[in-house]
C-alpha cells in the first residue's frame, strides 16, 4: 500500500531564487559549483540532496531511493542567483579574488557568474571591524534600510520571474551580542529600528527583511540573527521556515564526528585544543575580537553539548577545551586546522590523538549551502514553519526551541534529517530495533 504524506508538499515549479548577503568565498564557490555541475563539468561532491539515497521500510525491502527522487526538491537548473556585498565586484571577480576555485573552471562559467552585481548592503562597521567597502546603503534609519531590502527583494523576485525565494546568510561573522531589550517582540523590534537601536545588526535587518516577504532564511555564520524572541515569533506568525547557525565545516566536522565515538566508548577525555591557520578574507573578519568571540562560542559549545560532563563527570569534568583561529594570508581559502586531543582508557591510562586537517573551507562548505537552500524550499512548500531542528546536520551551533539543548552528534542528525523526510512522506521511521528480523 502506498504511503500517506504526513504534509501536503507543494510542488517545486518554476524557478527558485537564492538571495545571498555576502559575495565572497563561499557563495561564489557555491553559485560557481551548480553553474559547473549544470555544465556536467564536475559533480556535487559533499551534497546530500544531490547524492544521497535512503531508506525506506525493510532492510529486506530493498527500496533505497535517491533522496531527490523521495521528496519534491527544485532542480539545481531552476535556481537564480542574486545577493549583495560591501564591494562592488561581480560573482566572478569574487570568486577569482576568494582563489578557491582554478581559474581554468572558473571562466567556464564566467557568464552567469559575471551578470551577478551585488545590491548595496546594509552594512555597519560596529559590526564588522575589519572591513569596509562603497557598495553600502547610506543614510536613513534601520527601518529605511529593512525597507530598502525589502524593496530590493522584491525588485530580484520580478526580475528574475522566480516563483520562491530564500535567503541564505554567507556575509562575513558579526561580533558577539547577547539577545538585548529590543529583541524581546516584534514590537520592541520594529520600534527599535524606527529609532536605529544600536543593538540591532545588519543581519537582522536582512533577516526581518526577508521574513517580512516571505522568504525563509538560513544563517550561515554564527551571529545571532534570527535567535532572537522578535524575529522566531515573526517567522512562526508568517509561516516561514528558518534555520542556523553557522555552516559545520573544517574542525568542528571534525569534533563531531570523533567526540560521540569517544563518548560511545566511555572512553574519557582530559584536553582538547584546537588551532587553525587560514589567510582568506574569513581568516581577516575573525582576527578582531569581537567576531572572534561569536565564532568561539558556538565552536566551544559543541564539546560539553556532546559529551555532558553533568552526566559522566567522572569522564569529562576536567576537560581543557580550547580553540583558536589565526589569520595567516599565506593560506588563502585553505586552511590547516589541528587538533591535540588528551584521551584516556581502562584504569585511567593517558592516550594521545594528534589530527591535521588540511582542508579547503569553501569547498567543504559550499555543498551545505545547496542543501540548505532546497530543504528550505521543501519545508515552506510542506507548510513547515519556525525553526527547523532537522536541518542541524548543517550546523555548528543548531538552532532549538528555547529551553531544549541541541543535538551535536551528526549520526543523531542525520538519522533526524532522513526520519523528517521519512515522516513527510508518511513511511515508517526507522528505528534501528529491527527484532523483527529474527522472529
Ligand atoms: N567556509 C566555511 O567553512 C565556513 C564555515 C562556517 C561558517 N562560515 C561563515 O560563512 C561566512 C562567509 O565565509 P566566507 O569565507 O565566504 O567569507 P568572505 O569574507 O569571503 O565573504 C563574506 C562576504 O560578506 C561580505 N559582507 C560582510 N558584511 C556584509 C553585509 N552586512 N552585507 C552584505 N555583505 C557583507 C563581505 O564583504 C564578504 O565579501 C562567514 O561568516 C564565515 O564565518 C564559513
Amino acid at each position: 500500500m502506498p504511503a500517506k504524506d504526513n504534509v501536503q508538499i507543494a510542488p517545486a515549479e518554476g524557478k527558485l531564487g537564492v538571495l545571498i548577503p555576502g559575495i565572497g568565498a563561499v557563495s561564489t564557490t557555491f553559485i560557481a559549483g551548480v553553474e559547473a555541475i549544470k555544465r556536467k563539468l564536475a559533480l556535487p561532491i559533499g551534497s546530500l540532496t544531490q547524492l544521497a539515497t535512503i531508506r525506506l521500510g525493510k532492510r529486506t525491502d530493498a527500496r533505497t531511493p535517491m533522496l531527490k527522487d523521495f521528496v519534491p526538491l527544485a532542480g539545481l537548473t531552476d535556481l537564480v542567483f542574486g545577493g549583495w556585498d560591501i564591494y562592488e565586484d561581480t560573482a566572478y571577480e569574487a570568486a577569482v579574488n576568494a582563489r578557491v576555485l582554478e581559474p581554468a573552471l572558473l571562466e567556464q562559467v564566467k557568464e552567469p557568474l559575471a551578470a551577478i552585481r551585488p545590491m548595496k548592503a546594509v552594512f555597519d562597521t560596529e559590526y564588522i571591524r575589519r572591513i569596509n567597502g562603497p557598495n553600502v546603503k547610506q543614510g536613513g534609519s534601520k527601518m529605511d534600510k529593512a525597507q530598502a531590502l525589502i524593496e530590493d527583494i522584491a525588485q530580484f523576485r520580478e526580475s528574475s520571474g522566480a516563483s520562491r525565494l530564500i535567503m541564505i546568510w554567507c556575509g562575513s561573522t558579526e561580533v558577539f551580542h547577547r539577545p538585548a531589550a529590543v529583541h524581546q517582540t516584534l514590537e520592541t523590534f520594529e520600534k527599535g529600528l524606527c529609532t536605529s537601536d544600536p543593538e540591532i545588526a545588519p543581519s537582522q535587518i536582512y533577516a526581518y527583511a526577508a521574513l517580512k516577504s516571505g522568504v525563509p532564511y538560513a544563517n550561515g555564520a554564527p551571529n545571532l540573527t534570527t535567535d532572537t524572541p522578535a524575529l522566531l515569533d515573526l517567522a512562526r506568525d508568517r509561516n516561514i521556515p528558518i534555520c542556523g547557525k553557522d555552516f559545520k565545516t573544517g574542525q568542528t566536522f571534525m569534533k563531531t564526528l570523533l567526540a560521540p565515538g569517544f563518548k560511545a566508548r566511555m572512553l574519557g577525555l582530559n584536553g582538547w585544543f584546537s588551532t587553525n591557520i587560514l589567510g582568506n578574507r574569513d581568516g581577516e573578519v575573525l582576527e578582531d575580537p569581537g567576531s572572534f568571540k561569536t565564532k568561539e562560542e558556538t565552536k566551544l559549545s559543541v564539546l560539553d553539548q556532546i559529551l555532558q560532563p553533568k552526566l559522566y563527570p567522572d569522564l569529562y569534568k576536567d576537560l581543557y577545551h580550547a580553540v583558536r583561529i589565526n589569520y595567516y594570508p599565506p593560506r588563502g581559502d585553505s586552511k590547516e586546522g589541528w587538533d591535540n586531543i588528551d584521551i584516556f582508557g581502562w584504569l585511567g591510562y593517558p592516550m594521545q590523538i594528534k589530527v591535521d586537517f588540511l582542508c579547503r573551507d569553501s569547498i567543504l562548505a559550499a555543498p551545505l549551502v545547496l542543501d540548505l537552500v532546497l530543504f528550505l524550499d521543501l519545508a515552506q512548500r510542506s507548510g513547515m514553519r519556525g525553526i527547523q531542528e532537522w536541518l542541524s546536520f548543517y550546523f555548528k551551533a543548531p538552532m532549538t526551541a528555547p529551553g531544549l539543548y541541541p543535538e551535536h552528534d551528526i549520526f543523531i542528525q542525520l538519522m533526524k534529517l532522513k526520519n523528517t523526510l521519512r515522516w513527510m512522506r508518511g513511511e515508517d521511521l526507522i528505528t534501528h530495533l529491527g527484532l523483527e528480523y529474527y522472529d
